[in-house]
């Protein structure tokens, strides 16, 4: 038997030659489906960006101090300059910078402020604005844009025309400064009904997040937002605003599905990308700026809150004070007490509060609540 194994048929030769080649052939063939399907995957990937694989970017080195950009999210004018005024007089010139997004044409100069930090502050190329709509999220986009061009901007405050600051200069730059984190309004809700399932799989919804306007950003996330173009084409297509008194118009006609997405993009945007881009743990995930909401109108119904204009009246130093003593902050939907903490120590939750009239402003400054400050020698400045 082994000699007909060691001495098989002269035959059988060309016969394994083919079986050989044959299993070379296929064996080949293997191989460049195996290719091929790799190179499918990698130039699938390619054209479907996953928003964990964005990279960030280098960090910008920078010498001298670092500075805050104040950055204004402006109708027109600044109606409470003369407040921000006697903040920044108390400020080194070196340790902040102003940006002021306003209606397209809009130029901050002699003519339309009273403090000549703003002068020349506005952005040249603003965009129209409206109320709960995308172009919101654009401007804040646009002020962060600008504001990254000076590298030794390292923390980013948005804030409206109506917001006061409660605290120094000193005091506020030194809250700022002492973290590694942003501050940002963050919560998830299970009932949330803004969320629009077509924006999955782009937006799980277990991601979606929602959270007060008005944020502080480190450097890294402020990047992050200027260069999202992958969450904010979502946005734009999905997150629409619906008026209230639209729904209240058009709920008998129209199919349920329809009314349930209004959706404010400026209160979701920032907090649903961070939480996109996994970094939660980076944030203080709660808001600087207080607002006092009115729910006279109903207990349960928060479509009808509505944020408290402080007028004079009920702008008291008593007021004032309950405001800057606050240090946690209850979150219903998560179940969540937020003690209010910056780089581990605790801290008031509150720097700047909205909304303030002129008036409400005056008698903060009056109050010396920000600093010692002689109304008289700013309107001497500005006459
Ligand atoms: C501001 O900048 C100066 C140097 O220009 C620095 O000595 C000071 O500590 C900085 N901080 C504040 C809060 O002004
Ligand atoms: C934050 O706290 C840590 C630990 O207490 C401390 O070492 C660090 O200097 C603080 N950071 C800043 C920026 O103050
Ligand atoms: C709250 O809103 C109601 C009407 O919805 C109004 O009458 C009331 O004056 C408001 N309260 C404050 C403090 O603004």
């Amino acid at each position: 038997m082994t000699k007909k194994r060691a001495a098989p048929p002269l035959a059988a030769a060309p016969f394994r030659r083919r079986l050989w080649l044959s299993l070379e052939l296929v064996a080949a063939l293997s191989v460049l489906a195996f290719l091929f399907v790799v190179l499918r995957l990698q130039s699938y990937s390619l054209t479907t960006p996953q928003p964990t694989l964005l990279l960030f970017r280098d960090p910008v080195p920078f010498s001298g101090e670092p500075k805050i950009a104040f950055l204004f999210l402006a109708r027109a004018g600044l109606n409470l300059d003369f407040v921000w005024h006697s903040f920044f007089k108390n400020a080194q010139v070196g340790n902040f910078s102003i940006y002021v997004h306003s209606k397209p044409g809009f130029k901050l100069d002699q003519s339309t402020t009273r403090s000549p930090f703003f002068y020349g502050r506005h952005l040249e190329d603003s965009v129209q604005v409206n109320w709960g709509e995308a172009s919101m999220i654009e401007a804040e986009r646009l002020l962060l844009r600008v504001a990254l061009e000076d590298p030794a901007n390292q923390r980013f405050v948005l804030l409206s025309d109506s917001c006061v600051p409660l605290y120094n200069f000193d005091y506020v730059y030194n809250y700022l400064m002492s973290s590694p984190k942003s501050f940002v309004d963050s919560f998830s809700n299970k009932k949330e009904r803004r969320y629009n399932e077509k924006m999955a799989p782009s937006i799980p919804k277990h991601k979606w997040r929602k959270g007060s306007q008005w944020i502080t950003l480190i450097r890294r996330h402020a990047e992050v937002v200027v260069d999202d173009d992958f969450i904010f084409p979502v946005f734009k297509t999905f997150c629409k605003r619906k008026l209230a008194e639209d729904i209240d118009e058009k709920q008998i006609s129209e199919p349920a599905s329809e009314k349930k997405h209004g959706c404010i993009p400026d209160e979701h945007y920032v907090p649903t990308l961070l939480s996109m881009r996994e970094l939660e743990d980076e944030l203080e995930r709660r808001t600087l700026t207080y607002t006092l909401w009115n729910n006279s109108g109903s207990e349960k119904d928060k479509r009808s809150w509505h944020p408290v204009t402080f007028q004079y009246g009920n702008a008291s130093p008593k007021e004032i004070e309950k405001i800057k003593n606050i240090d946690h902050v209850y979150y219903e939907t998560d179940l969540r007490t937020e003690w209010c903490q910056c780089n581990g120590t605790f801290v008031p939750c509150f720097l700047f509060a909205r909304k303030f009239s002129p008036g409400a402003a005056m008698r903060l400054l009056n109050e010396r609540f920000i600093r010692p400050f002689e109304i008289s020698s700013l309107l001497q400045e500005s006459s």
